[in-house]
């Protein structure tokens, strides 16, 4: 049955972290509009702050971020200096002094960054920003890239959330994937982690890499489960090599299956419950106490760049190369390319590339979708969406969704393909388009 489910509906669908996703932004949003949206913002309401870091030592051939392997530390200054001067524009360009609910450091690996440049980065934001209350700094984590002192910088700038890269243990895997990491270098790192004081973890976990059984993927959740993380992330690997060319460095012929993938993904999400973990929308695992697990109960839970968030902020300001913001009034992007970000902030300009205004259709099915990904369910006016209902006649069929006249529910069959049923209201979506992932 699985097989036939995989045959009708494993198509490459958006991972939905913002709708109009990505492909569809556009370079008719410039800095001189980006500048206008944010003059709007009214300053009492709290911010989410980004900051990108695109460097690691090492690359990982599976890995869809946007980075670079820097083998000296001079690019990372100097880029240090730029991020700088974005914030320091960003901060002119507000219309007041505003406080953060969230700030996130992510990557490429922060963790590369040396102690005083940690210092002196958060030291810029805090200088910048006020801190909201019940705010949160997180910081994605290497543990293969930890000097001394890295951790109580962090720490010290405020950090209380770490997410640590850890994809598989198993060591055929590792070697495929060019990314050579022991389970004692990890628990290392989680317990200096929490010895300074940053006592929320989460870890990333991969299925679908290449050589990956289902006994090493059980293998490796119960080596991650030994750390006691609040969270998991269990993404399904994503390949696409048209886009990420090092990913051609992975050997194809090793790669699982659809239904491989799938049995991967049941399983592991079996052994997760069985530890006690609650299931947070298609690709996240946490304890009941973890605030994730929390708004999911509430119906809170959002979902932005980062994937699933408790972050309710409407404003994301998202700071240097390829960073993506999401505004009331649309979303941006910044240049991913170094030379382009240096030259527009020499010029003076926020380093804006693309985006695009939300239209009020847009708004409406990007909450829509949101709802899907997060609640499993949503109402909708049966009249607005007909063409969508119908579309999703087969998946009714299956099993996989349920309508009522009212509410739209994915069933337990469904939910491992709710990407597939949200694509249903994507408006943007062309019908062969190659663009994404596959939906499980
Ligand atoms: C920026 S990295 C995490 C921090 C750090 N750079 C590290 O790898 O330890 C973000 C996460 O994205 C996930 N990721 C990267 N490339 C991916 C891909 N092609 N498909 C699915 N997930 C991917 C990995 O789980 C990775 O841990
Ligand atoms: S997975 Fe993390 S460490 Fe590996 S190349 Fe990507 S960003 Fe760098």
């Amino acid at each position: 049955m699985e097989q036939t489910l995989l045959a009708r509906y494993d198509r490459p669908v958006p991972r939905y972290t913002s709708y109009p996703t990505a492909p569809h932004f556009h370079a008719g949003i410039d800095s001189a509009l980006y500048e206008r949206w944010l003059a709007e913002l009214p300053a009492d309401q709290p911010v989410s702050l980004y900051l990108h870091i695109p460097f690691c030592d090492t690359l990982c051939w599976f890995c869809g971020c946007n980075t670079r392997v820097v083998r000296t530390r001079q690019p990372i200054a100097a880029y240090l200096r730029l991020l700088e001067q974005e914030l320091a524009l960003l901060a002119e360009r507000l219309p007041g002094r505003f406080a953060l609910s969230r700030l996130h450091l992510g990557g490429g690996s922060p963790s590369l960054l040396l102690p005083h440049e940690i210092d002196r980065l958060l030291g810029q934001v805090w200088q910048r920003f006020d801190r909201a209350e019940g705010a949160e700094v997180s910081v994605e984590i290497d543990p293969r890239d930890l000097e001394s002192g890295v951790i109580e910088a962090f720490a010290a700038g405020g950090v209380t959330r770490a997410s640590l890269g850890v994809q598989d243990f198993s060591p055929q895997v590792q070697e495929a994937i060019n990314r050579r990491q022991s389970f004692g270098c990890t628990a290392a790192a989680v317990e200096r982690l929490r010895r300074a004081g940053v006592t929320s973890l989460n870890i990333d976990l991969l299925y679908g890499l290449p050589h990956q059984s289902l006994e090493r993927l059980q293998e490796s959740l119960s080596l991650s489960l030994d750390l006691a993380p609040d969270r998991l992330a269990l993404f399904g690997y994503a390949h696409v090599p048209w886009m990420k060319k090092h990913q051609r460095l992975i050997p194809e012929a090793a790669l699982p299956d659809g239904a491989e993938r799938w049995r991967q993904a049941e399983a592991a999400s079996a052994q997760l419950l069985a530890a006690g973990y609650r299931r947070i929308g298609f690709d996240h695992f946490a304890l009941p106490g973890d605030s994730l697990a929390q708004a999911q109960a509430a119906g809170r839970l959002r979902r932005n760049f980062q994937g699933y968030t408790t972050d309710e902020a409407p404003v994301l300001l998202g700071l240097g190369a390829s960073s993506i913001g999401s505004l009331p009034q649309g979303y941006l992007q910044n240049t991913p390319d170094l030379p382009a970000y240096r030259k527009a902030l020499a010029a003076g300009r926020l380093p804006v590339a693309r985006g695009i205004a939300l239209t009020d259709d847009d708004r409406a099915r990007r909450a829509l979708i949101e709802r899907l990904l997060c609640d499993f369910a949503v109402e909708l006016d049966p009249a607005a969406y007909a063409a969508e209902l119908a579309a999703l006649d087969g998946h009714r069929r299956d099993g996989l969704v349920e309508f009522d006249g009212r509410r739209l529910t994915v069933t337990e069959r469904g939910r491992p393909l709710v990407r597939s049923v949200a694509a249903a209201f994507d408006r943007y979506l062309a019908p062969a388009e190659q663009r994404h992932s596959r939906a499980v």
